[in-house]
């Protein structure tokens, strides 16, 4: 569809037009996404200096106080959501409970989110991202972030890496935009994104090694004869974003200590899952596919298993 180098607002709105009973909402719901994002990637830009300008009674030049960066993240992505109006409900990783916005009420969607993945990064300066996970309002109570994945009517993820980038679905191809950071604008930079049939890469927590099952140390094993090669930032967002562009695998599975591996379902594997099948890709808990799972509470744990097509084939096969 989109033209390279088409501003994200447009291509939201060219998106919504297809859809002769679209009524403007869930544009506006992404539209509050990418205004939080865009502030919160300019606060990471200056990640290494938060503390440094805000010496002076933890103040820094906007006259705010300085705030961890998960923190002001999370604080940014709720304050634009409820905001919006679009929203009955908000679950973020960083809350015990959902919120219900007041100005929400109206609003169609529920939307959960992991506001910073890859915390543990922030301090070293490599890639760390945002992840949010849309459904229908149903019932309009907490068993609404129950709903399993194939039924998002839009997911995706912001990476704050070398450069910014936003990629997202609403169930009808992947797209990624570019921020150019001139103008403050995300431009379609990856139109219809598609991972390979197969990679070369395979991306894990290797020093998990001792507690996985024997049909996953094999796996690993074989990939290691095959020679692909090993990829691990430890930020999903980065891990799955390279496994989107070039394929492969990335994988957080249970291990003896994690009987759930360590990824959450609802803001971390399910909107990876549906951005990564809508690519031509799998994704699996190495039972059945994340998508299907029926989420039980807000912040439950899934193994997880995502990548190339035939990778996850071959994958399953030694499970
Ligand atoms: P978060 O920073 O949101 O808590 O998520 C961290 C996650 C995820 O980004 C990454 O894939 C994983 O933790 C890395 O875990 P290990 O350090 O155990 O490999
Ligand atoms: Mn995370
Ligand atoms: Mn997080």
């Amino acid at each position: 569809m989109g033209q390279l180098g088409m501003d994200l607002n447009r291509f939201i709105l060219e998106e919504e037009r297809r859809y002769s009973y679209a009524t403007g909402s869930l544009s506006l719901a992404l539209t509050a996404i990418e205004s939080a994002t865009k502030i919160i990637a300019s606060h990471v830009r200056m990640a290494g200096l938060a503390n440094i300008l805000g010496k002076a009674g933890k103040v820094n030049v906007q006259g705010e106080e300085v705030q961890k960066l998960d923190e002001m993240s999370n604080n940014m992505m709720i304050r634009h959501l409820a905001d919006s109006g679009q929203f009955y409900a908000l679950a973020s990783e960083e809350l015990d409970d959902a919120i219900f916005p007041e100005k929400g009420r109206d609003g169609k969607y529920i939307i959960a989110f992991d506001p910073l993945d890859g915390s543990s990064n922030i301090d070293v300066n490599v890639n760390i991202g945002t992840i949010f996970s849309i459904h229908k309002k149903v019932s309009g109570t907490v068993e609404d972030f129950f709903q399993e994945g194939y039924k998002q009517v839009a997911a995706g993820y912001i990476v704050y890496g070398s450069s910014t980038m936003m990629v997202y679905s609403t169930g009808n191809g992947v797209n990624g935009f570019t921020l150019d950071p001139a103008v403050g604008l995300f431009l379609l930079s990856h139109p219809n994104m598609r991972l390979p049939e197969r990679g070369k890469t395979y991306s894990i927590n290797e020093s998990n090694y001792p507690g996985w099952e024997d049909g996953l140390r094999r796996y690993i094993d074989s990939l290691k004869q095959k020679g692909y090669t090993a990829r691990y930032i430890g930020s999903m967002v980065a891990d799955v974003h390279r496994t989107l562009i070039k394929g492969g695998v990335f994988a957080y599975p249970a291990d003896s200590k994690n009987k759930s591996g360590k990824l959450r379902l609802l803001y971390e594997a399910s909107p990876m899952a549906f951005l990564i099948e809508h690519a031509g890709g799998k994704a699996t808990t190495g039972k059945e596919d994340i998508l299907k799972v029926k989420p039980e509470s807000l912040h439950q744990r899934v193994p997880l298993f995502l990548g190339s097509s035939a990778d996850i084939e071959d994958l399953m096969g030694c499970l």
